[in-house]
């Protein structure tokens, strides 16, 4: 066993109707406040009037910056950094999907003004100046931003989507209210199904030096999602279900699949970023698309973890047609070319990703921008 550190500097607060704590969570860390939010939701929701009355009546100043599109680009975090600075403020909150926390994550960085958000992705800088507090409050089990350091942030000019991480990233508090969840419909409810999926099953199939326990965390979690997906499907308002997939979205991109150690990594991410990069389409479905063709083609290298995970989590012998057959009962058997994705432009794309995934380099069998292109193509 190698040594490993175990890094999560979050106060988690967890469970339906945590909501309410987030005036009093606020107040002890600031008193004015950038909201950061998605375009509508948020609003129609009614769950953006609730946060800002809750704010104010722990004295905590609400700005509300409700611009954040999916796939967040740098312009709109930099834009959101300047409102923040001018207004002062010592507490960033981010309330919505992964998009919105994570250009919350920018817009702490970037606020002090120093440098544009893309200037953090693309250099090893130095943070000057003293930073917002950063509180999260996801309303979409997916991303599991709200447990790790990681911003995933567009530069739509050159179609690059990389991920940011720093130590000034990880939120101070996290409220996860899965009653948050319950207004989600059911296709980005599928989406971010399929994206913790994801988080769970790359490192899973990936990591050279697995280990029992974090074997039996990650598979665990993964039979949450496979078994309480179809059940919000079935019943959207269902808070059992949305429970368990909030859980799950939380641990599953953070320290506590690997704690701390774990060498597996998020390949398909990488490939599936160029994609959303390029075409703006939601991330879950990108993940979708590509999932079957990164497994068959890392099959050769990985027959027993594909044996165990077919055992583990779905009860039979071959994780491959498991995993197709549970995409394809949920409805998320998709191809590429469902998606828009024009097969003329997926050598820019292959090697678009090689460029914004350097960590492509640890998958287990060679992922260069020809692979790349053949797992789009075979995708298509
Ligand atoms: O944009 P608004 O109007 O808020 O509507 C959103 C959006 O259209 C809507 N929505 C959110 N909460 C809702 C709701 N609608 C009704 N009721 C609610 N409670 O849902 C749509 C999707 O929201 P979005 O934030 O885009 O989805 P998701 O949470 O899947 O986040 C996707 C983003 O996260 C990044 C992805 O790349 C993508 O940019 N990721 C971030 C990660 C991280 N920080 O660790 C890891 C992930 O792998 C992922 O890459
Ligand atoms: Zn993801």
């Amino acid at each position: 066993m190698v040594i490993t550190t175990f890094y999560l500097p979050t106060r988690i607060i967890f469970g339906p109707g945590s909501f309410t704590r987030l005036g009093t969570e606020a107040s002890r860390l600031g008193s004015k406040a950038i909201l950061v939010t998605g375009r509508s939701s948020m609003r129609r929701t009614g769950l953006l009037d609730r946060a800002v009355s809750d704010l104010e009546d722990k004295g905590v100043e609400a700005l509300i910056y409700d611009r954040v599109e999916p796939n967040p680009r740098a312009s709109t975090v930099d834009e959101g950094a300047r409102l923040a600075r001018e207004a002062g403020v010592d507490l960033v909150i981010g309330l919505g999907g992964g998009s919105a926390m994570d250009a919350a994550k920018g817009i702490t960085l970037a606020s002090t003004g120093t440098y544009p958000i893309w200037h953090y992705i693309e250099t090893e800088v130095e943070v000057k100046g003293q930073l917002p507090k950063l509180i999260l409050v996801p309303t979409v089990a997916a991303s599991g931003s709200e447990a790790n350091n990681g911003a995933v942030i567009t530069n739509w000019g050159t179609h690059e989507k990389c991920v940011l991480s720093s130590l000034y990233t990880y939120p101070k508090v996290s409220i996860v209210d899965p009653e948050l969840t319950l207004t989600l419909p059911a296709k980005p409810t599928l989406q971010g199904g399929v994206d913790i999926f994801c988080h769970l099953v790359e490192p899973y199939i990936t990591a050279d030096n697995p280990a029992p326990l974090t074997d039996g965390i990650v598979e665990a979690t993964l039979r949450l999602v496979v078994d309480y997906l179809p059940r919000a499907l079935a019943k959207l308002e269902d808070i059992n279900a949305r429970t368990q997939l909030s859980w799950a979205s939380t641990i599953a991109c953070s320290a506590f699949t690997s704690l701390g150690g774990g060498d597996g990594a998020l390949t398909l991410h990488g490939i599936e970023h160029s994609l959303s990069g390029y075409y703006d389409i939601a991330h879950g479905d990108g993940l979708a698309a590509l999932l079957p063709a990164w497994m068959r083609y890392t099959y050769p290298l990985r027959k027993e973890r594909f044996g165990a995970l077919g055992r583990n989590v779905f009860g039979q012998p071959d994780g491959i047609k498991a995993t197709e057959n549970w995409l394809e009962k949920i409805g998320m058997k998709l191809k590429l070319r469902e998606l828009g994705i024009e097969p003329e432009r997926i050598r820019e794309m292959a090697d678009n990703a090689v460029k914004t995934a350097p960590w492509l380099k640890s998958h287990p069998k060679r992922l260069d921008a020809k692979v790349i292109a053949q797992i789009y193509s075979d995708s298509c």
